[in-house]
């Protein structure tokens, strides 16, 4: 996610929208850059990179005023470079934004803009606002950003200046976070509380819908029909490490948390809600190109390798596409059967991951077409793969991933959904029963993040184990992997999944009294397999906690105890059903008093072989 910052007040501005963007460098950008208004003119200095490269790029210039704003950018639309980093602007210069979110519509409007006569400079979703400011400016500063967001879709935080009105800024949001940090004859916005903290913890968080235009001397806050908004200040007691974490302990939580949006932005753009259809935009691919690919290779490590192995059952049963699944340190060494026919997807959530970069660059040298599912855009898997899927997680600090895993899947089931209407393999009643469901998902994994207690009593219960087992058949066998894994990694516990089939053909042997077994039993079609095969552990008194549809009522019958995940389309159970695995490793690990942001041994990205 990009950082906002703002000052209007008495001392200049540039030196609190560095220090500002500095606090929220930990968020993850690519760029960034500031706007002041120097006299009666916008001064814009933006550049590619880190803050250091601006702040050389402004050193011994400083630009001087006392109203500004800045931005660090996290790239969704538009590789990282010089003219595609914020602040944007319109071709007069008068007009000026920062934004953090997607604007969907954002390709028609600048359609519409440039027949109009705009001149875009940027690739972003981003600069098409501040010309909308300049097309439907009427003189007065608040009705003409009501004006422009009456015209845009998406999910925003907005930050605006105008050379007209000097002594403004106006903000508003959208699915974003944005908080106005109140001063003494000065004001701040910023995207996260960070970066106002050190100068007040006095704030208004900004709602939905919410328009405020910042002064020196107040902050006044409208609804888009001119309703005057009364808001409750709130006094922020964070500590300046907490407030990086949104007031979570830990990043990793924080990111569990952030599940919903990184769905629903992930979303945006493909899903369509009225025709329930799936569009990939950025692929066009056509029904021919499609019947030409035989054979797909999903290539990964580690959380993106299980996303993987969700994406095979997705694009084999909808897509009817043979599929292999390869770790990516072994498929480079196996010499794969790959032809002109192939298609290889790499799912890498940094991008830079190496075993996963020298798959693919393996799959392109035997003539693969490729395509790469990253959360980094302008990373190395975006500019080496033939074409490119984003997931719009945004940055995951926690070593351990889970943001990036929900995005990863839900990315694989859109894509199996999209090949198999184009094979003509998944029908358009089905297509739409699935998407239908997937427009469901954010309130529902919202909701089931909102009632934890039993997870974390679990987790403290069984924090001492030193082995756990997750079982599950078919996808429910694949979430199995990302939840021993998410164990594993962060609390050190010894932890396998297990085909459940499979349990009684060795590793049977290893279940006894007291060990937890944990059973994923929401697929419909094995779910009479996989109860027998709780009630073996169970019969070898294993500590089984099952996690199924609510209103099951047979598994609590033969578990010990049950966690209920929303009743969802088979499909679409893995976004839900791996949310208590992630919750389980989080509070074992917490329990067990381990680093849970940073596990020994690992890293974020693995960029070594
Ligand atoms: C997962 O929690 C780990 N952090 C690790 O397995 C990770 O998924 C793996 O290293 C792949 O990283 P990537 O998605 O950035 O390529």
């Amino acid at each position: 996610m990009c950082g906002i910052v703002g000052y209007i007040g008495k001392e200049q501005a540039a030196p609190f929208l560095l220090d500002g963007m500095s606090k929220l460098e930990y968020r993850g950008y690519d760029s960034a850059g500031i706007a002041v208004m120097e006299g009666a003119k916008i001064r814009l200095e933006k550049c590619v990179g880190r803050l250091e490269a601006l702040r050389a790029k402004i050193a011994g210039d400083m630009p001087v005023g006392t109203i500004g704003i800045g931005h660090t950018r996290w790239a969704t639309h538009g590789r990282p470079c010089d003219r595609n980093s914020h602040p944007h602007a319109d071709s007069s210069g008068k007009f000026v934004v920062v934004h953090n979110g997607i604007i969907e519509n954002y390709l028609v409007l600048k359609e519409q803009l440039i027949e109009k006569g705009h001149v875009f400079l940027s690739e972003t979703d981003t600069e098409v606002v501040a010309h909308l400011m300049a097309d439907l400016w009427d003189g007065d500063f608040e009705s003409t950003v009501k004006k422009v967001l009456k015209e845009i879709k998406g999910s925003y935080s907005l930050v605006f200046m105008t050379e007209y009105e000097p002594k403004k800024i106006i903000c508003t949001k959208k699915d974003n976070p944005l908080v106005i940090g109140l001063g003494e004859g000065e004001n701040f916005i910023a995207s996260d509380i960070p970066a106002i903290i050190s100068r007040t913890r006095r704030t208004f968080i900004m709602s939905d819908g919410e328009i405020a235009t910042v002064s020196a001397d107040g902050v006044w806050v409208q609804d888009i029909n001119g309703t005057p908004i009364s808001k409750k200040v709130f006094v922020v007691n964070w500590n300046a490490e907490a407030a990086e974490k949104g007031g979570f302990e830990h990043f990793m939580l924080k990111e569990i948390y952030e599940q919903p949006k990184a769905i629903r932005d992930t979303m945006t753009g493909r899903v369509d809600k009225e025709t329930e259809t799936i569009a990939f935009p950025e692929l066009n691919w056509t029904p021919e190109m499609m019947a030409s690919i035989n054979k797909i290779f999903i290539v990964a490590c580690g959380t993106a390798y299980h996303a993987g192995i969700v994406g095979k059952y997705y694009l084999e049963q909808l897509a009817r596409v043979p599929v292999e699944v390869d770790i990516a340190s072994e498929f480079r060494y196996r010499s794969p059967l790959i032809d002109g026919n192939t298609l290889c997807i790499v799912i890498s959530q940094s991008g830079e991951t190496s075993d996963t970069l020298a798959a693919l660059r393996e799959a392109k040298k035997l003539g693969a077409r490729t395509l790469g599912v990253t959360n980094v855009v302008g990373s190395a898997v975006a500019r080496e793969s033939d074409q490119v899927v984003y997931t719009y997680a945004g940055p995951e600090i926690a070593v351990a991933s889970t943001k990036a895993y929900t995005t990863q899947i839900l990315a694989m089931l859109m894509l199996a959904i999209y090949v198999g209407r184009l094979r003509g393999t998944l029908g358009e009643a089905r297509a739409k029963e699935l998407v239908h469901g997937l427009g469901l998902v954010p309130e529902q994994v919202h909701e089931l993040l909102e009632n934890v207690d039993q997870i974390k009593v679990f987790a403290r219960q069984y924090a001492s184990c030193e082995d756990a087992f997750f079982l599950g058949r078919s996808l429910d066998y694949a979430v199995a992997l990302e939840g021993a894994l998410k164990l594993k990694e962060i609390s050190y516990i010894h932890a396998e999944a297990y085909a459940a089939g499979e349990l009684k053909h060795g590793t049977l042997a290893l279940i006894v009294e007291g060990v937890p077994v944990i059973v994923l039993a929401t697929q419909s079609d094995v779910y009479d397999k996989t109860v027998s095969n709780l009630q073996e552990v169970k019969a070898r008194e294993a500590v089984v906690i099952a996690i199924g549809f609510v209103g099951d009522e047979v598994l609590k019958q033969h578990a010990d105890s049950v966690i209920y995940i929303p009743k969802t389309d088979k499909y679409i159970a893995p976004l839900m059903a791996v949310l208590p695995l992630q919750l389980l490793a989080y509070y074992a690990a917490l329990t067990r008093g381990c680093d849970v942001d940073k596990p020994r041994n690992l890293a974020k990205s693995v960029t070594v072989e």
